[in-house]
């Protein structure tokens, strides 16, 4: 599927599933969505230890990954959809912007969160190599493709057959269609593997954990010109 296509479909799903987001995720990934959020943004306490002064949460819609954060901070919240960016409560600061081309000077920010939006990229490669440049360190929760072939294609079973109906159990019929559209998503984004190169190469150092039989991986990572 053409990239730009996906990713205009990608943003009108955002704009109608912002009101049960979160009692969806929670379902869809058995539970296990906002566990997986504090793992990644514990790596970098886990790693350097100080409180970040200086964040940003990059496709932060709501703001759930901002929530776990500790201490004294100043978070700037960006995301394409104004309509996710609205119920966000965690920023002290929106834009409206896209990973790829993003209005912020070098290194500006002590940390950086992604949380579930950098397989949303239309270039993921584009997108990290902006994350690396904005920011000292990088904390990154995704969707992934699992590099198993046979992992990979029971998770297509169960994000084709069994996750929309799960969602339906709980959502609106308009929210719980558009989550069908993760089945897309995992077909068309590069194996974990792939993306383990990529953030590599951007990186001084890193670390890069599968979780859910490798449908969503975790990564921290130091930019590589970290001075
Ligand atoms: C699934 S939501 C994740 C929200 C939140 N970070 C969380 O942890 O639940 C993904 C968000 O990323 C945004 N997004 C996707 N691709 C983007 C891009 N290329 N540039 C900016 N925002 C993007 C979407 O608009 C959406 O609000």
């Amino acid at each position: 599927m053409d990239f730009g296509y996906r990713w205009r479909a990608l943003m009108e799903a955002y704009k109608k599933i912002w009101k049960a987001y979160e009692r969806a995720n929670f379902i869809a990934t058995l539970g296990n969505v906002d566990r997986w959020r504090e793992e990644a943004v514990s790596l970098f306490y886990a790693v350097d230890g100080r409180s970040p002064v200086k964040v940003l949460d990059a496709g932060a819609g709501p703001g759930n990954m901002a929530r776990h954060l500790r201490g004294v901070r100043y978070v700037v919240a960006l995301d394409a959809t104004p309509e996710m960016l609205y119920v966000n409560t965690t920023a002290d600061e929106k834009v409206v912007g896209v990973f790829e081309y993003m209005p912020f000077r070098d290194k500006g920010f002590d940390l950086l969160l992604a949380g579930y939006s950098l397989h949303a990229s239309i270039d993921i490669e584009r997108a990290i190599a902006e994350f690396n440049r904005v920011s000292l360190y990088q904390c990154v929760v995704s969707i992934g493709n699992p590099n198993n072939k046979f992992v990979r294609k029971l998770l297509s079973i169960y994000t084709k057959f069994i996750l929309p109906k799960l969602v339906c159990l709980i959502t609106p019929k308009e929210v719980c269609k558009e989550y069908k559209k993760i089945h897309l998503i995992i077909s068309s984004i590069p194996p974990n593997a792939k993306i383990r190169e990529i953030v590599g190469r951007y990186s001084k150092f890193m670390l890069f954990k599968e979780r859910g039989f490798g449908s969503v991986y975790i990564y921290f990572a130091s930019s590589s010109n970290f001075t």
